[in-house]
């Protein structure tokens, strides 16, 4: 985790390019673009070898973290809305592609990429709304509580919607 205090200033992302960074089996960074470097606002020594929690906005829940790690260690794909935090303080919202890199000799796994774009403005007031209260729900009870809640949220949303595709759902719907 890092020390960096958040302001509420907004870093605007450029439409069509993607911060790309790939990690290990560990979660440890191995690899990021350019456009990921300039947008944190960490060199590279900085990032490789660490986990990516280095860029993590208070913010975030951490219910969507756990979901996030339980899919893609089964080997399973997943697309969420991330808040991170860049090096001077600032935030930027990214539409995330998360996928498991497999052997596919012994099917285990090899490392993970991410790779993520601008989002709507539409579409983070829906999911940042969200947010806030699975965040509160973590601050004023617990995780598993903040679980059940984010799940009857789905459930209410219809049988076709679930974390998986429930923020695709929301990017198209925006
Ligand atoms: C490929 C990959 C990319 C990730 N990208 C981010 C990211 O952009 N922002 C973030 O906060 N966490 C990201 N994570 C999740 C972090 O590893 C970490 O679980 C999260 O920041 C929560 O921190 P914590 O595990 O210390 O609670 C990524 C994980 C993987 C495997």
């Amino acid at each position: 985790m890092s020390n960096v205090i958040p302001n509420k200033e907004e870093i605007v992302l450029e439409n069509n390019r993607y911060l790309v960074s790939e990690t290990d089996a560990n979660g440890l960074i191995t690899y990021c673009n350019d456009y990921f470097t300039q947008i944190s606002g960490y060199n590279r020594e900085e990032l490789i070898g660490h986990q990516h929690n280095i860029i993590r906005h208070p913010d975030m829940p951490r219910v969507i973290f756990k979901l996030l790690w339980e899919r893609i260690q089964s080997g399973k794909n997943i697309n969420a809305v991330v808040k991170n935090l860049a090096k001077d303080g600032k935030f930027y919202w990214i539409f995330t592609e998360f996928k498991t890199r497999l052997d596919l000799d012994t099917n285990s796994v090899i490392g993970y990429t991410a790779h993520r774009k601008t989002i709507s403005h539409d579409a983070v007031e829906v999911i940042s709304e969200l947010y806030s209260k699975l965040k509160k729900i973590e601050q004023e009870e617990n995780m598993d509580a903040a679980e059940k809640y984010l799940n009857e949220y789905l459930q209410a949303k219809g049988s076709k919607i679930n974390f998986v595709n429930l923020l695709d759902h929301i990017h198209k719907f925006y």
